[in-house]
């Protein structure tokens, strides 16, 4: 079967959806691993230095880059896709929808997954635009071991003390975690992982993985903003 049979085929398109999606999930469990360093109580240095040993990875570093973006691409456009072609279906077909039982298909989490994807959409450069580019400004570095490294921690720690940034970042994974706990499940039958006899312990588990994941993103903001002060920053600007 040639990859444009599979991309216009509505199947094949949530294969490519399940895809990614597994792939961007991968990501999210690495970031979040990497993010609980934050927690180490040595003024950020465990944390910058892992930044420092991601950037060490020089042109690899791109390639896994370059990857993420293509699946979160494909991802996007795939669901658009499906979404709307979904909807011309439905389009004056049914009056009312009716579930085919089981706790599946009407879920908030499912009728609302383009609206939390959307919602990850509008967060990810957001993100990237304030931790990974310092929103434009050059970033503040630490002396660590006799080398300067980009000071990530002091970045995350002092937008973390900002209440605007704490709510964005909590009301955001809340999204984060329904998106995630249908994605789950939702990938698992498209690529035909899912036997009845199954099927419960796959809900069960898109539902802790879900609540883990999210709530390990949550927690960090909320840990920043109560608990510690933001260090002064040693150079750049712009926090
Ligand atoms: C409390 C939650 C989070 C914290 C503290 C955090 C922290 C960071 C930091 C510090 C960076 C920049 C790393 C660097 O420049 O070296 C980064 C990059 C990134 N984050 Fe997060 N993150 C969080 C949640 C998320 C979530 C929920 C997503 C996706 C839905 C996400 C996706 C990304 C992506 C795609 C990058 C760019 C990766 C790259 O440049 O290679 N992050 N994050």
């Amino acid at each position: 079967m040639s990859w444009q049979t599979i991309w216009r085929s509505t199947v094949g398109k949530k294969v490519i959806m399940a895809i990614t999606g597994i792939g961007l999930m991968l990501f999210l469990v690495v970031h979040l691993i990497g993010n609980l360093l934050l927690f180490v109580p040595d003024g950020g240095e465990s944390f910058n230095k892992y930044g420092a040993a991601l950037k060490s990875m020089g042109p690899f570093l791109y390639v896994i880059r370059g990857g993420l973006l293509a699946f979160f691409l494909f991802h996007i456009v795939a669901a658009i896709q499906v979404y709307a072609s979904k909807k011309r279906a439905r389009t004056g077909r049914y009056a009312v929808e009716s579930s085919k039982g089981g706790p599946s298909k009407l879920s908030v989490a499912s009728k609302s997954m383009i609206v939390t994807g959307v919602v990850l959409l509008v967060f990810v450069p957001l993100h990237i635009w304030m931790f990974g580019m310092n929103k434009g400004a050059p970033p503040p570095t630490v002396m660590i071991d006799g080398a300067e490294l980009k000071d990530i921690y002091t970045m995350v720690a002092t937008s973390f003390n900002q209440l605007g940034i704490v709510v964005f970042y909590v009301g955001t994974m809340l999204f984060l975690g329904f998106h995630l706990r249908h994605g789950f499940w939702s990938a698992l039958q498209s690529l035909g992982a899912m036997s009845p006899k199954w099927t419960p312990a796959i809900y069960t588990a898109g539902f802790v993985f879900a609540l883990l994941l999210a709530g390990g993103f949550v927690v960090l903001p909320l840990y920043f903003y109560f608990f510690i002060d933001a260090p002064v920053a040693s150079a750049g600007g712009a926090l």
